[in-house]
């Protein structure tokens, strides 16, 4: 069992990487084994709509020359995969959504490269739209035919300032029963 944590935050080290970082070592504590990438160290160009991956089929991209190749390819042999954004004027970042749209047209072209994989979003805002990123986000994975555990609350957290979601005891408890409702999960399904 392996997770993929993606982060779209373009700050390193903030609030997002945090939260996602908390999620693997709790995925870690339970066995899995993780790693996390960083938007902010990558580069995702927009999905164009050409469409070429509806004819190809194979889980290729078109639009060649940056990191979605290899960014999709751990996507795609991860068992658990966990999405992070901060909330960007009540969205998810643009980094975050140009690997995503690309990630689910060519996931859905190949015949579901993504289906039945575990997982879910995390979000988080200094003080108002993670409900609406948080949907945005949980979008994606419902059409990804993806499977999506509960929690005690959604996934989401307060923080404007890096570190600041490590005071909001709440969040990570929240992310601790979601990451235990993972593992419970993928147990179940071995
Ligand atoms: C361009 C921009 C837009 C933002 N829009 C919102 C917003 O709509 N609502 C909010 O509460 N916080 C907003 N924030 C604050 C961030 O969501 C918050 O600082 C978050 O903790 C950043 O996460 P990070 O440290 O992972 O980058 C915005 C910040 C930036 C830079």
């Amino acid at each position: 069992m392996r997770a993929i944590a993606i982060c779209g935050s373009p700050r390193r080290g903030g609030n997002t990487e945090q939260l996602l970082q908390h999620c693997l070592d709790r995925l870690a504590a339970g066995g899995v084994s993780g790693s996390l990438v960083r938007l902010a160290e990558k580069r995702v160009e927009h999905c164009t709509g050409c469409a070429v991956c509806k004819e190809t089929a194979d889980g290729s991209c078109a639009v060649d020359g940056d990191d979605f190749a290899d960014i999709f390819h751990e996507l795609t042999t991860a068992d658990i995969v966990l999405v992070g954004s901060p909330v960007y004027f009540g969205s998810a970042t643009p980094q975050l959504m140009a690997l995503l749209d690309r990630a689910g047209y060519v996931s859905r072209a190949g015949g579901g490269l993504l289906s039945r994989k575990l997982g879910g979003p995390v979000v988080v805002a200094r003080r108002a739209g993670q409900n609406f990123t948080y949907a945005q986000l949980l979008y994606w994975f419902m059409i990804s035919d993806m499977v999506v555990p509960g929690s005690s609350y959604w996934n989401m957290a307060f923080g404007a300032d890096p570190g600041d979601v490590q005071r909001d005891t709440e969040a990570l408890t929240t992310l601790d029963r979601f990451c235990d409702n993972l593992l419970w999960l993928a147990n179940r399904l071995k």
